[in-house]
């Protein structure tokens, strides 16, 4: 058993630790990163890639058939429309995909982490979408024409409308799951049919693209889509077993991490080529999304024994509870923090493991309103005493309600790359809402630093992925939060290159942090302020 690294070093320990990164971190050297290497295999240890994600929902053009189309689209048009923006045609990303690889050599960077919308390839059940797999396919050679390498991202937080069809109501558990309802991720037959389709959907993209393709994510950030999509019910199909059915939503967690090990199988299987040669034809893991969870009580800084076991349950929720299970076999049914369920065929299908970081969020444990971890969290507007002041209002994101600060990045990527000392981290992930790019850049610098300074730490990191490549469609927030290094024009779909991707461009020309640019843009401090 694991233990938690974050109940060992305590809350003091994390504020001294962040008083000797804050020291170590200071700008009068400048910092190198090596090149790109394996993301697996333990040739790649001390390698660095610089990459940028993106997911196809947010940018694409054409995925009639994604939940997500139904989901935003107004009902006055036949849509659920949940009265945030309307996806649309998103940034026209698909129309324009060899277009925007210009973007990327622009930017010199050695990868690109996308995902192929499963809505795109089996629009409808069963039925294989070829124009789709080769558009990717020429998509694919683009790449490494221009020596960038693609990262694959299996399941983004949308599905083919298929998968769970709220538009035509709810299934009960003794419903016969149809071709064009398959009743969802927490329906005791329907989710069997469900992990057997991606994982055949999988298939289909590691025989097509194995050849040429190595890096390849099953899953993005399941904890937080799943308690969006089946918990708090703000994605689709919108379901809230938070609320009504607790178990259900641990069956939702089982299953869904059975699809990570389903998917695992059917890359490890139908990819055998090993593009790279890195001496592995697919390195396969799963990205999850860390947050600096800090305890409060009544929105203030908590040293209650209650609140830090409170942020203690929520931290294992999002860092441990997935790899946890992967790593031994086994399955935490009660969250408790203890495996009670034992499943040997899921040990070990985690080649890498993806970091994704944003923010700082409190958490208390007065009221307690989360099942099964007796926590009540400060997401977004939703304040019931969880919620803190941003220790500097210059770190506070208006368009996503957080707080973005640096030195969460480092105890993230300390905790979790203590606990599993064999498995390579990669940072799939990282980002900030701006619309003044001198704020982009300044998370650039920042994040790197933090990164750095965990990998002086022995903790083993081997690239950092912008999120995002450009403007796009922020789920349940819509167009407002601008994530781009390069700015989208909604109109005219026009892509300009902002501060962030200036400055980003330096550091990639040079592989370094240079005095100057930590100087300009690194450490701790204040940012520049937004526009509004
Ligand atoms: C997701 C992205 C999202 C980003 C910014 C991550 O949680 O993977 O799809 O756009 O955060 O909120």
């Amino acid at each position: 058993m694991y233990q938690s690294n974050i109940s060992r070093i305590g809350t003091i320990g994390l504020i001294a630790l962040s008083w000797v990164t804050a020291l170590l971190g200071c700008s009068d050297t400048s910092i190198s990163f090596s090149d790109q290497g394996s993301l697996s295999h333990s040739s790649g240890e001390g390698s660095f890639r610089f990459g940028a994600a993106t997911a196809a929902v947010q940018i694409e053009d054409g995925l009639y058939h994604s939940d997500w189309h139904h989901w935003s689209k107004p009902q006055s048009e036949g849509g659920k429309g949940q009265g945030h923006d309307f996806v649309g045609e998103a940034v026209m990303g698909y129309t324009n995909a060899i277009n925007d690889i210009s973007l990327l050599t622009e930017l010199g960077l050695d990868a690109y982490r996308f995902s192929v919308d499963w809505s795109r390839i089996e629009p409808l059940r069963d039925s294989i979408n070829e124009d789709g797999m080769d558009h990717y396919s020429s998509f694919i050679d683009q790449l490494l024409t221009k020596n960038i390498t693609p990262m694959v991202t299996v399941h983004h937080f949308s599905s083919p409308i298929w998968v769970d069809n709220f538009l035509n109501g709810t299934c009960t558990d003794t419903d016969v799951p149809t071709d064009e309802n398959l009743c969802g991720w927490g329906h005791p037959t329907g989710s069997v049919a469900i992990i057997e389709e991606i994982a055949e959907f999988a298939a289909q993209l590691a025989r097509k693209f194995g050849d040429r393709v190595d890096d390849w994510c099953t899953l993005n950030e399941p904890i937080n889509y799943l308690i969006a999509s089946y918990g708090a019910g703000q994605f689709p199909p919108g379901k809230q077993y938070l609320i009504s059915d607790f178990d259900r939503l641990m069956t939702v967690y089982r299953n869904y991490l059975m699809a990570h090990v389903a998917i695992y199988n059917a890359i490890k299987a139908n990819d055998t080529i090993d593009a790279d040669g890195d001496g592995v034809a697919a390195s396969v893991g799963l990205s999850l999304n860390s947050i600096e969870w800090v305890p409060v009580f009544e929105n203030a800084a908590s040293d209650r024994p209650k609140d830090i076991r409170a942020r203690d349950r929520i931290w294992y929720l999002y860092h441990h509870f997935y790899p946890d299970s992967l790593l031994e076999g086994s399955f935490d049914s009660d969250l408790d923090m203890v495996p009670d369920e034992m499943h040997p065929e899921w040990t070990g299908k985690l080649d890498w493991l993806g970091i994704q970081y944003y923010s700082k969020n409190g958490v208390t444990a007065s009221p307690a309103m989360l099942p099964g971890v007796d926590a009540t969290l400060c997401v977004g507007e939703l304040d019931m005493g969880a919620c803190l002041p941003p220790e500097d209002e210059t770190h506070w994101i208006p368009t996503m309600g957080y707080e973005y600060h640096e030195e969460g990045l480092f105890n993230v990527l300390m905790d979790i790359g203590t606990r599993y000392e064999n498995l390579p981290l990669v940072l799939t992930e990282s980002g900030l809402a701006a619309n003044e790019g001198a704020r982009r850049a300044e998370h650039i610098v920042r994040t790197l630093e933090q990164t750095e300074l965990a990998m002086q730490e022995g903790i083993d990191i081997r690239g950092y992925y912008h999120w995002s490549l450009m403007d796009n469609f922020e789920w349940s927030e819509g167009y407002l939060p601008r994530f781009g290094l390069y700015e989208v024009d909604l109109q005219t779909y026009e892509r300009t290159a902002t501060q962030g991707a200036t400055v980003y461009r330096e550091i990639t020309n040079t592989r370094s942090l240079t005095i100057q640019t930590r100087t300009n843009y690194g450490g701790t401090g204040p940012m520049t302020p937004d526009i509004e």
